[in-house]
């Protein structure tokens, strides 16, 4: 088993691709660091069995979490997460969906937080353009920002930069 669980939920596939472009970019440098898992398809157990956790979560419906998430979420809600270090990466379109860019990860991250978790992976809201967030606090989302309607450009330099922070943040 590897030292981090890499979940994600993907309704059309846009967050599948990111997570295994992230899943492959970690086996660079160890290809035993990151086991990945659909959400979907996953036990609570199999999530409580890592102390370092990286979710990865489009958000829809205007402002909701994606369908596997959000069944799975309150199987976990309330189980013991202190001393997890949780890191999440959220999909949205910042230009469809201005009025709530990544609100899945704001939703998520008060879950995880709610049970005990300690959140890392804190990510710059500069160079996107949005007006309103549930991931935002202050100048931060709770997590990365990957849009790939309308910045697919962007995203490779963006997970790089990403990994490079977690890496550091979980000490792997
Ligand atoms: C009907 C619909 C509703 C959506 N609602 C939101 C939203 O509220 N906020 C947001 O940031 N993105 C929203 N999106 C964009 C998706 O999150 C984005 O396309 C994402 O890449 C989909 O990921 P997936 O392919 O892994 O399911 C929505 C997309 C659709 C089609």
């Amino acid at each position: 088993m590897g030292k981090i669980g890499l979940f994600y939920g993907s309704s059309t596939g846009n967050t599948e691709f990111v997570a295994y472009q992230m899943k492959e970019e970690f086996d660079r440098r160890d290809p035993s660091l990151v086991d990945i898992h659909n959400i979907g398809s996953s036990t609570p157990e199999q999530v409580l069995g890592y102390n370092y956790l990286i979710f990865g979560i489009p958000t829809w419906n205007t402002g909701q979490l994606q369908d596997d998430w959000e069944i799975f979420l309150p199987k976990l809600a309330g189980r013991d997460m202190k001393g997890k270090r949780v890191a999440i990466f959220g999909l949205g379109d910042q230009n469809g969906y201005g009025f709530n860019f990544l609100d899945a990860v704001g939703m998520l991250a008060d879950a995880v937080m709610a049970d005990g978790a300690q959140l890392w992976g804190l990510w710059k809201t500069s160079n996107y353009e949005f007006e309103e967030s549930r991931a935002q606090v202050e100048d931060h989302f709770l997590g990365l920002g990957i849009d790939q309607d309308g910045q697919a450009d962007a995203t490779p330099a963006r997970l790089q930069e990403w990994i490079n922070q977690i890496a550091g943040e979980f000490g792997v």
